[in-house]
């Protein structure tokens, strides 16, 4: 969602700004901008659509040390020019870029707003207009703290002052922002990957604290305006890994990479083949009596997996939709333990929870594949996914690596066993690499399978999962209207959608359901469907259109959604979509 990027130093920021934009275009936005202040004046430049839009509208002419840049993806307002960030205050004092949602935007307007002259539709330009009548009556950093005390809901702001022609300030509610420390300049971004290209040193941001950037230092206060200290961190991410290489889609990239990762968790998480994870979370994890996992979407898929996983240690856990679980929240039982699966880490529906629960003082652990980010910080312990940056806004990576995770964890919590964990990830890894090697077997299946504007995905026992996940990175990216069904459930309403040529893929690794979910499929025959099999080669028929070596079971989930990435991934690219970018999305949802 909405990136932010800000840069002061002693060079034109306007390349640096740029660049940063482009970094953050894999969170998802539908429209770009860039502030440019060249000490006489501050110089807007924006446009609806990509950056390289945004490219053809900046005036190479125009300079400037200090700058900030935005991308935003809608929530007030429709992706126009007019909508686009920055947006400046009535009398061009203050310039300003947001990510999040001012939940009390219309009581702002009517309260102290009433005769302003809005140019947009945006609640950011409530911002804008509120801080310049502000600091009509207090100083600038009095102005920023009564600011923070009337603005309600998520924000990350970028602000200019006119009358400051040497500082930049910034401003975090709930929404990420972090600040990147130079010799000679200094920068905030949404994430490392807005900074990298210039410092890889970073500092966090807490919530309701704003910060004066100047080009040497970089100073930090609290709500009430007391300066906070904060040492740097280096950020853990190779600038060389967010490179696309030959590739035509990160997409594609992040499917190859999963044996790569596979094999990386083996090397993390095992040492002297056994399983090492931290003494502390393995305290934590095993003192709890019923275990609470909230995600969303891909992450919540993994969730239903891990479920299954943990529940074999006789942990009962329960899965939920971070959305709902927030304001709709279930009985907790006592020693309960709250495992937020995230691959951002930045998601605000989960962190909204795990703002809650520490709340009420349950233990919370966060999987994530972005160290420092917002849930790893908040939670009482991480356990990091080690996939490495996932650009594509489908996540592909991330889904397996969080199973695996997931899979290690529920094995040392299940103590002694004959089951070689480490041994049969690398199965999984070679398998992996075995499918993935066949990539135009699943570009011919698309085009064969993939015809309709509708599809259905269906399995039993964990497969029904993995249906799931197979549907959502169909729709998302393809625009298909698929859904995953768990395969006996489709005859209890959902069959009436299947006619003639409809399009249904079952999934068959598990052998206890195996017959059952064949006898589904044949069901759907019998009334046109165009069926697609892909099985465990223990499991599987001549007529099988996709047979897949088998791996230990408890692992299918592994292995079974890599040729359903695959099917996605073609069908995508058949249709000439934007895989890595598709319509609406964003990488990280930072809003609720
Ligand atoms: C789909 C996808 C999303 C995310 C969801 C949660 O491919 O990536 O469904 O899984 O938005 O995001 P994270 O995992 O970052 O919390």
């Amino acid at each position: 969602m909405c990136g932010i990027v800000g840069f002061i130093g002693h060079v034109d920021a306007k390349e640096i700004l740029l660049t940063g934009l482009e970094r953050l275009e894999y969170r998802g936005y539908d429209s770009a901008g860039i502030a440019l202040f060249d000490q006489d004046a501050v110089h807007v430049f924006k446009d609806k659509g990509r950056i390289a839009n945004l490219r053809s509208v900046v005036d190479p002419q125009v300079k400037g040390t200090v700058g900030m840049g935005h991308t935003r993806w809608a929530t007030h307002g429709k992706p126009t020019q007019r909508n686009a960030h920055p947006h400046q205050s009535s009398t061009g004092r203050f310039t300003l870029v947001h990510n999040g949602v001012i939940e009390n935007e219309i009581e702002l307007r009517e309260t102290y707003l009433s005769d302003y002259a809005f140019q947009s539709d945006t609640d950011t330009e409530v911002i804008v207009a509120l801080i310049e009548k502000l600091a009509l009556t207090h100083d600038l950093a009095t102005a920023i703290q009564c600011l923070i005390e009337k603005l309600h809901g998520s924000y990350a702001l970028g602000i200019i002052d006119h009358e400051q022609p040497d500082v930049l300030y910034a401003v975090k509610n709930k929404s990420p922002l972090l600040l990147g420390k130079g010799e000679t300049f200094q920068m905030m971004g949404s994430d490392a990957m807005a900074m990298l290209h210039c410092t890889d040193q970073l500092i966090e941001i807490h919530d309701k604290e704003y910060v004066r950037i100047e080009k040497e230092r970089l100073t930090i206060y609290d709500a009430t305006g007391q300066v906070v200290n904060r040492t740097p961190f280096v950020a853990q991410i190779d600038a060389t890994e967010i490179e696309k290489g030959t590739y035509a889609h990160y997409m594609l990239k992040e499917i190859d990479e999963q044996p790569v990762v596979m094999r990386r968790l083996i090397d993390t998480y095992f040492k002297a083949g056994q399983i090492d994870i931290d003494d502390a979370i393995l305290a934590t994890v095993e003192q709890a009596k019923r275990m609470y996992i909230i995600a969303a979407g891909t992450s919540m898929h993994a969730g239903w997996i891990g479920k299954q996983l943990l529940e074999g240690t006789g942990t009962p856990t329960e899965v939920h939709i971070a959305s709902e679980f927030v304001y709709n929240t279930p009985i907790i039982t006592e020693g309960a333990l709250f495992i937020f699966l995230s691959q951002s880490g930045e998601t605000a529906d989960s962190r909204a929870v795990l703002v809650k629960m520490k709340a009420l003082g349950y233990p919370c652990l966060t999987l994530t594949n972005v160290a420092g980010s917002t849930l790893s910080r908040e939670a009482d312990h991480t356990l990091l996914l080690h996939a490495g940056p996932e650009i594509a806004v489908a996540s592909t990576k991330a889904y397996t690596a969080t199973v695996a995770v997931l899979a290690i964890l529920a094995t040392r919590l299940a103590g002694e066993s004959d089951f070689n964990l480490a041994h049969e990830l690398a199965v999984v890894a070679t398998v992996m690499e075995s499918l993935i090697a066949d990539k135009e077997m699943y570009s011919q299946l698309a085009r064969t399978y993939l015809t309709a504007h509708h599809a259905f995905y269906i399995g039993r026992h964990v497969d029904y999962y993995t249906a799931l996940e197979a549907a959502l990175k169909l729709k998302e990216i393809s625009y298909i209207q698929a859904e995953g069904f768990a395969a006996g459930e489709l005859k209890h309403g959902t069959i009436a959608l299947i006619e003639d040529q409809t399009p249904v893929i079952g999934i068959i690794s598990q052998a206890a359901v195996h017959l059952n979910t064949r006898s589904n499929l044949k069901e759907v025959e019998a009334r046109g469907a165009k069926t697609l099999t892909i099985s465990f080669k223990s499991l599987s028929l001549a007529s099988d259109q996709v047979i897949i070596d088998d791996v230990h079971p408890l692992l299918a989930p592994l292995i079974t959604c890599i040729p359903t990435q695959l099917l996605a991934y073609y069908g995508a690219l058949h249709r000439q979509l934007d895989i890595d970018k598709p319509r609406n999305l964003a990488k990280s949802v930072t809003v609720e």
